[in-house]
């Protein structure tokens, strides 16, 4: 049944070793978010986002179920649908159960097995749609695999304001290379998290249960595991804060005491009270929001906002 998978060339070990390295002698240290994902940290996550202080996932999910008849409209028949990521979420479902006759639907995500795990759940339940999976890095260019159905357009799904992550310059790349699957007639719906007050940010990654800190500390667990390295994980403490001038909130991991780090060959010395960012989530203005896309070639068409405007689902087509 998983023979209807596409598969991009993954990095090495060795490579990623270099690259957290790399991030670690930076003047001020950091670690990829991407490495947030293991089995524990999915499992986390989907904690977070069910806690009462997180609204994004439950906002965001809310405005799809308002909202998905007019995208249905916009989508029209026999589009493709192409998600950044898994496809594992609740809003995924509200997507495939509404939109009319879908050409296809194209998770592409990096980790094989979750997402052919996922495929294969949205086959049981979606027998009519065709589901083709990419396993391949969405930052880069990847070539999309030809439905036995010729869509009529590309809809490009990246929902969870996972657009956050990335700092300006890494998230017009991006928005790049999903104007480059989207293809000429083609559209891209975004979740995007929206300015507020801070007080509001900050709860929302500080929730009372503890469990944004044990999803940031399982990071280090994580590389321990993976790559071999030596952490001590309980001598870091997680810290959120909303940095206002930059409009994101910044998770890092700060050390308690001293810490000297194996990985790979390399030994990195960390200081008491020394931070290592794990995460940026940026929050926009429309009217940021708005540039950033031009910026990569789109215009907005549509938006959809909950009514305390706290999260966006915007519909984004191509110049
Ligand atoms: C999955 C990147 C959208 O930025 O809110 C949640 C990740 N980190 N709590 C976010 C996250 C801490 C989340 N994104």
């Amino acid at each position: 049944m998983l023979e209807n998978t596409v598969r991009q060339a993954a990095t090495t070990d060795a490579e990623e070793v270099r690259s957290i390295v790399e991030g670690l002698s930076r003047p001020e240290k950091m670690i990829s978010p991407k490495y947030f994902y293991d089995e524990t940290g999915s499992k986390l996550f989907d904690e977070i986002t069910k806690l009462p202080e997180y609204y994004p996932t439950q906002t965001e999910l809310g405005i799809m179920r308002s909202c998905v008849g007019e995208i249905a409209a916009l989508a029209g028949e026999q589009a493709s649908l192409i998600e950044f990521g898994s496809g594992s979420s609740l809003k995924t479902h509200v997507l495939l159960q509404n939109l009319r006759s879908l050409a296809a639907y194209v998770p592409v995500d990096i980790s094989e097995e979750h997402l052919l795990a996922s495929a294969e759940a949205l086959r049981g339940d979606y027998p009519h749609i065709e589901i083709i999976p990419v396993v391949a890095d969405f930052t880069k260019p990847f070539e999309l695999p030809t439905p036995a159905i010729m869509p009529v357009k590309n809809i490009v799904y990246f929902p969870g304001s996972t657009i956050g992550n990335f700092e300006h310059e890494d998230s017009r790349a991006l928005l790049e290379v999903m104007y480059g699957e989207a293809g000429a007639n083609g559209a891209l719906l975004i979740g995007v998290d929206l300015q507020k007050d801070t007080a509001i940010l900050e709860r929302a990654y500080n929730d009372s249960a503890g469990v944004t800190a044990a999803f940031n500390r399982n990071m280090l667990t994580h590389l321990n595991r993976e790559f071999g390295s030596d952490f001590n994980v309980e001598a870091y403490r997680h810290d959120a804060l909303y940095n206002v001038d930059k409009g994101r909130i910044e998770l890092r991991l700060v050390a308690e005491s001293a810490q000297t780090v194996r990985l790979g060959d390399a030994s990195i010395e960390i200081d008491a009270g020394e931070g290592i960012l794990t995460e940026y989530s940026h929050k926009y203005t429309l009217e940021g929001f708005a540039e950033l896309a031009a910026s990569a070639g789109f215009t907005v068409e549509r938006v959809w906002t909950d009514e305390d405007k706290l999260f966006s689902v915007q519909y984004l087509v191509r110049d």
